[in-house]
C-alpha cells in the first residue's frame, strides 16, 4: 500500500462490482434512450471511464470542469465553470457523473445551470456519497457507496492533485494533510 495511506476503504474488486451494478441499472432505466453522460472533471474521470464501459446502451459523453474548493480541502460554496459542455442539451437526457457528493454545493449549482438549458431530464450518478457533510439537499439518483466523513483519495480523488491514479479508494493518513 502507498506509504501515505491509512487504510483501504474500498477495494478495486468492490469498485468493479458496484460499477457493474450501476451500469446495469442505468442501462435498464435509459433503455431506448440515448443519454448524454456528463463527467465532472477531474475527480470523476476514472469512474466515468469504467462506468460507461459497464453500460450496454448507446451513450454520448461530454465533460465539464468546475472548481469548488481551490487548493483548500474545505468547501467555500464558490463554484466556477472552468470548462463548459460542448453539447447542446436541450431535449436531451443528461446523466451527471460525479466521484463524490460532499456538501452538495457543486451538484446543486450544476443542476441549476443544466436544468435552465431545457434538457428532457437530468439525473445524477455518484460513486461516493458523504451524507453527513450535506449542506444543501440534492437528489442523487444512483449512488455507489455511502461513506463516513474521512479524507478519501484514489480512483480519481485527490489531495492537492495527487493520488488520483491509485486503483482503490483509501483513507489518507492524517499526518499527510495536517495543517490544511
Ligand atoms: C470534488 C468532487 C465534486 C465536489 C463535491 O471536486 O469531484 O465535484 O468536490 O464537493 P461538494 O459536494 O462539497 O460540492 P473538486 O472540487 O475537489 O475537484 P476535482 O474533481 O478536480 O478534484
Amino acid at each position: 500500500m502507498h506509504q501515505d495511506m491509512e487504510k483501504i476503504l474500498i477495494s478495486a474488486a468492490e469498485i468493479k462490482e458496484k460499477i457493474d451494478e450501476l451500469g446495469r441499472a442505468i442501462s435498464r432505466d435509459y433503455s431506448g434512450k440515448y443519454p448524454l453522460v456528463v463527467g465532472i472533471l477531474k475527480g470523476a474521470s476514472v469512474f466515468m471511464a469504467d462506468l460507461i464501459r459497464a453500460m450496454s446502451i448507446d451513450v454520448q459523453i461530454d465533460f465539464m470542469a468546475v472548481s469548488s474548493y481551490g487548493a483548500s480541502s474545505k468547501s467555500t460554496g464558490v463554484v466556477r465553470i472552468l470548462k463548459d459542455l460542448e453539447q447542446n442539451i436541450e431535449g436531451r437526457h443528461v446523466l451527471i457523473v460525479e466521484d463524490i457528493v460532499d456538501t452538495g454545493l457543486t451538484l446543486n449549482y450544476l443542476l441549476e445551470i443544466l436544468k435552465a438549458r431545457g434538457p428532457a431530464s437530468v439525473r445524477v450518478c455518484t460513486l461516493l456519497d458523504k451524507p453527513s457533510r450535506r449542506e444543501i439537499n440534492v437528489p442523487v439518483d444512483y449512488n455507489g457507496f455511502s461513506i463516513p466523513d474521512e479524507f478519501v483519495v484514489g480512483y480519481g480523488l485527490d489531495y492537492r492533485e495527487k493520488y488520483r491514479n491509485l486503483p482503490e479508494i483509501y483513507v489518507l493518513k492524517k499526518g499527510v494533510y495536517k495543517g490544511r
